[in-house]
């Protein structure tokens, strides 16, 4: 990496607890790089009970902008002085620009999203999907699917069902659609909803590593030619899941361009520069040994 720091140099940043396994800041000081711009991206973990300090100190030391994750993506909410819509409806902040000490939240894990699934719009547009996990990745998911591909249903399924039933709840009154149907996850269940699906979609943690071994289903009479898998996890990029699906006659749709897009999105927010994405993508892969 060629990053100096100089005395006028942008400090960005990813604020999270525990921050293990984060690409961004390879994604963001590899991008920082190629674009010879002078700033620099640091990783900050920072503990939930220590949220509104390190909120207090970004904006003390004009940190210009930085990525949230888990724990703090829908507490950080409060801290701002705008939100997008889109992170509004969401109810989760992923990315913070600072303007001078005001705040502004935005979800870029929406661009991911749609630049995955986009080349596939015409088969998913109005179909009935599945959509697997009712964590915060699960959110942005709805909300794109709602928003710009219009599922005629969305099965939403999770292991704890009774989340899944609160986020059906909450996009019910937020985004007015009606067309919800939950369910547990129990893989022999799901075998008929997974088939009845055009689009399915794992934003769940499982098959992540180290946990490569497990997967949401292992059975294979789930998918079939004609369906498009969707798997959020990224390390490892072919899961079990995604596996199982294109040995199947699917078509399986890794973590990684989703990452790549939202940290082009908050790039561009913060830089006001576009992410040379395809030479990001192949030095990620290069790193990743894939
Ligand atoms: N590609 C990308 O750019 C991108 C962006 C964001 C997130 N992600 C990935 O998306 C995944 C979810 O992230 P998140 O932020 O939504 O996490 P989260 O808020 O912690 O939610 C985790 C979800 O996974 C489920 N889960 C966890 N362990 C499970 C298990 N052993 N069996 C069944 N279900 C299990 C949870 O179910 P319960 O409700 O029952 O606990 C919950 O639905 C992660 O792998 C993350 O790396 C990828």
């Amino acid at each position: 990496m060629k990053n100096s720091v100089h005395l006028n140099t942008k400090i960005l940043g990813l604020i999270g607890h525990p921050l293990k396994h984060s690409y961004s800041p390879f994604i963001h000081n590899i991008a920082i790089d190629l674009k010879e711009i002078d700033y620099i991206y640091l990783p900050f973990d920072i503990p939930t009970s220590n949220l509104k300090n390190a909120v207090r100190g970004m904006i003390a030391l004009g940190i210009r902008g930085f990525n949230v994750t888990i724990p703090h993506k829908e507490n950080i909410i409060q801290f701002m002085s705008n939100v997008s819509e889109e992170a509004s409806i969401i109810g989760a902040v992923n990315t913070v620009v600072n303007e001078l000490g005001k705040l502004s939240g935005y979800n870029t894990d929406v661009n991911g999203i749609l630049e995955t699934l986009n080349p596939f719009k015409e088969e998913i547009f109005g179909n009935e999907i599945s959509i697997i996990g009712a964590g915060g990745a699960s959110r942005a998911v709805i909300y794109t699917l709602i928003r710009y591909f219009k599922p005629s249903k969305i099965f939403l399924v999770n292991r704890t069902e009774q989340r899944a039933d609160s986020l059906k709840n909450y996009f019910q009154d937020k985004m007015k659609y009606n067309s919800f149907k939950t369910k547990e996850l129990f893989p022999p269940d799901l075998v008929e909803v997974f088939r009845s699906s055009k689009l399915i979609v794992n934003a769940t943690s499982v098959g992540m590593y180290p946990d490569v071994d497990d997967s949401i289903t292992m059975l294979a009479d789930s998918f079939a030619k004609g369906q498009i898998v969707f798997d959020l996890v990224y390390n490892p990029i072919q899961t079990n899941l995604l596996k199982l699906a294109s040995s199947n006659g699917a078509i399986a749709l890794d973590g990684l361009k989703m990452l790549v897009y939202q940290a082009a999105k908050s790039f561009e927010l913060w830089t006001s520069e576009t992410m040379p994405v395809e030479q990001v993508y192949k030095s990620l892969q290069l790193f990743l040994k894939v």
